[in-house]
C-alpha cells in the first residue's frame, strides 16, 4: 500500500501554528550554551553543583548544557503548573513533581527555559532557598528584555528576546515544536470562519 505522504504531520505548520522565523539558528545555540557551560565550569571549579530543571520547557537547554560543564554535576528536575491562562503566567505556582534531591549545603543551579514575566523563577527561588542550599543561582537560556525580576537575581543567560511567543528547543506551544533544534517565532493562523 503506497503512503499518503500529504497526511504526514508537518514539523513546522501545526494545526493552526506555524514555526516561521527563526530567532536563534541551532549552530548559535550550541555555541552559547558551550559558552555557558565554561563560565559554570570555571565559576563552580571545586564544587559540585546541583543543575535543578524545570520542566518541561528546559529539558533541552539542561542536557546541553550538562555535557558543557566539565565538571561532577548532579541533576534534579521540578514540574510546576501556574494557574490560569496557558500562555500567561499567573505567578501563582503549583509543584506537580517536586524535587528528589535534598538541597541543604548544595550548591544549586536552576536551570529554565524562559524568564518571561518572572513571576514563576520568583516563585521558584523562594521555594528552593526555604531549603537551605549552600547557593543557588539562576541559568536561563532566555529572558524577556521586559521581564519583571532583578537583574541580580539572573546570573547565567543565553538571550535577551522580545515578547513574540517562541518554541523550539524545548519551548512549546500547546506540547508542540519542543523538538525543533533552533528557536522560532510562531504565527497563529486566523480562522477563516471567524468574524472580520
Ligand atoms: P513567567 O512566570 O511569566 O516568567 O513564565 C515563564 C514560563 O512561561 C516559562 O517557563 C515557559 O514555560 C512559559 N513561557 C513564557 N513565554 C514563552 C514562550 O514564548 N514560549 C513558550 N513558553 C513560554
Ligand atoms: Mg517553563
Amino acid at each position: 500500500m503506497a503512503s499518503d505522504l500529504s497526511a504526514a504531520p508537518d514539523p513546522l505548520t501545526v494545526g493552526r501554528y506555524t514555526a516561521a522565523s527563526v530567532l536563534v539558528s541551532a549552530a548559535d545555540l550550541q555555541a552559547r550554551v558551550q559558552a555557558l557551560g565554561e563560565e559554570i565550569t570555571a565559576d563552580y571549579a571545586g564544587r559540585e553543583p546541583l543543575l535543578v530543571g524545570v520542566l518541561k520547557g528546559a529539558f533541552m537547554f539542561m542536557s546541553d548544557l550538562a555535557r558543557a560543564i566539565d565538571l561532577s554535576v548532579e541533576f534534579d528536575f521540578m514540574a510546576v503548573s501556574s494557574y490560569g491562562h496557558s500562555t500567561r503566567s499567573s505567578g501563582v505556582v503549583r509543584i506537580v513533581k517536586d524535587l528528589d534531591l535534598d538541597l541543604a549545603d548544595r550548591d544549586v543551579i536552576l536551570v529554565e527555559d524562559i524568564i518571561d514575566s518572572g513571576l514563576t523563577l520568583n516563585y521558584l527561588r523562594r521555594n528552593l532557598l526555604a531549603r537551605n542550599p549552600a547557593s543557588l543561582e539562576v541559568c536561563a537560556l532566555l529572558v524577556r528584555e521586559n521581564h519583571k525580576v532583578d537583574e541580580s537575581i539572573l546570573r547565567y543567560e543565553g538571550y535577551r528576546v522580545p515578547s513574540d511567543f517562541l518554541v523550539g528547543y524545548g519551548l512549546d506551544v500547546d506540547e508542540k515544536f519542543r523538538n525543533l533544534p533552533d528557536i522560532r517565532v510562531v504565527e497563529v493562523a486566523v480562522e477563516e470562519d471567524s468574524a472580520a
